[in-house]
This record gives C-alpha cells, structure tokens and sequence, in this order.
C-alpha cells in the first residue's frame, strides 16, 4: 500500500535571511531530505528571529491545519535573538523531548557543540512542531537521524495509525 503523503511546513528563523540579507540553504536542505521520505512542503517561509511572529507562524499553520509537521530551523542558540524554542514552548500544548534528545545524542558523535542547540519538539492540535538547528549541515545531520521515525508519530498524531507493532 502507497504511504500517505504527510504535509509538512518549513520555518526559517534568520533576521538576514528575512531581510534578503543571506540566503536561506537550511530551508531548502530540509526539503530536499523530506521530499523523498513522502513529504510535500505546502509552505515555506523566512521569518525575523522574532519571538511574537515565531508563535503567530507556528499557531496558524497548526490551527488552520495547513500542515501535519512544522520544521523550524535557526534560533536554537544562545545569541539574544535566538528564541525559536521559546516560541514553540509557548505555542505546543504538549512537549515531545526526545526527538530533540535524539537528535543531540546522535549529534554529539560528530560535534561535541551540538550541546549547544536548544531545540525542543512539541504538538499543537494535530501538528507536530520541531526546531532544527539553524546551519545546513546541523540540519542535514539532525534530520537524517530522525526522519524515518518521524512518520509513525505523525500518523498517530493524525489518527492513520492506532498502533506501534512493526510488520
Ligand atoms: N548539530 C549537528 N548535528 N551538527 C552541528 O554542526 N552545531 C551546533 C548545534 N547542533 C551542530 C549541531 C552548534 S555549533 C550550535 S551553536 C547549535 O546547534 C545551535 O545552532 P543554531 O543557533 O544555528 O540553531
């Protein structure tokens, strides 16, 4: 049987970025993992590392039930401007940790800085929200390691599947 096609939404939180300033290839690098793994991007957008618009963003797409899975990437440091993980935090009723433990774990076999990122994973409503970190090869990294456990937790989300036995 075809695997359901899962929507997915991507954020860039980047000032330059949504400035024109710098050119976005973390967006595009998530998109081009997903893309294959039975995902179409239905939305993609550069934001301002903006706390108020992060939490806007992520509250539209999910209550508007535009995507199943929102990835954000960038804003998961420790610079000022980096509240991506606040403004999911604030927005998801429910925290999901270890998709970002996940990540980290497996990041700190390749970078010890991976203790740095911040990122959290939550659920609004029936959409799933994860922060990626913010460079291409975090991102690449980081979702690589993920993604194929992704789609079980979605489908739950979304009511397609009922049950965790493995065929
Ligand atoms: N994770 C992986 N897999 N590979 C990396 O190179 N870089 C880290 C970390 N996670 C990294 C990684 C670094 S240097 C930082 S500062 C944090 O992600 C936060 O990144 P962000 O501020 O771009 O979101």
């Amino acid at each position: 049987m075809a695997e359901n096609i899962i929507r997915a939404a991507i954020i860039t939180a980047s000032d330059k970025g949504s400035k024109g300033e710098r050119e976005d290839l973390s967006g595009p690098a998530i998109q081009k993992i997903i893309e294959p793994k039975g995902y179409e991007v239905v939305e993609y957008k550069v934001v301002p590392d903006d706390f108020d618009i992060l939490c806007k963003e992520i509250k539209r797409i999910a209550d508007e039930n535009i995507a199943n899975v929102i990835f954000t990437t960038g804003g998961t440091g420790f610079s000022e401007r980096d509240v991506t993980p606040e403004a999911t935090r604030a927005v998801c009723a429910r925290r999901v940790p270890g998709i970002p433990e996940a990540m980290r774990a497996y990041s700190m076999t390749i970078t010890k800085r991976a203790m740095l990122s911040r990122a959290e994973a939550g659920i609004r409503k029936q959409t799933l929200v994860i922060n990626m970190p913010g460079s291409p090869k975090a991102v690449t990294e980081s979702l690589e390691y993920i993604i194929d456990e992704l789609r079980h937790g979605i489908e739950i989300l979304i009511g397609e599947a009922s049950e965790c036995a493995r065929k």
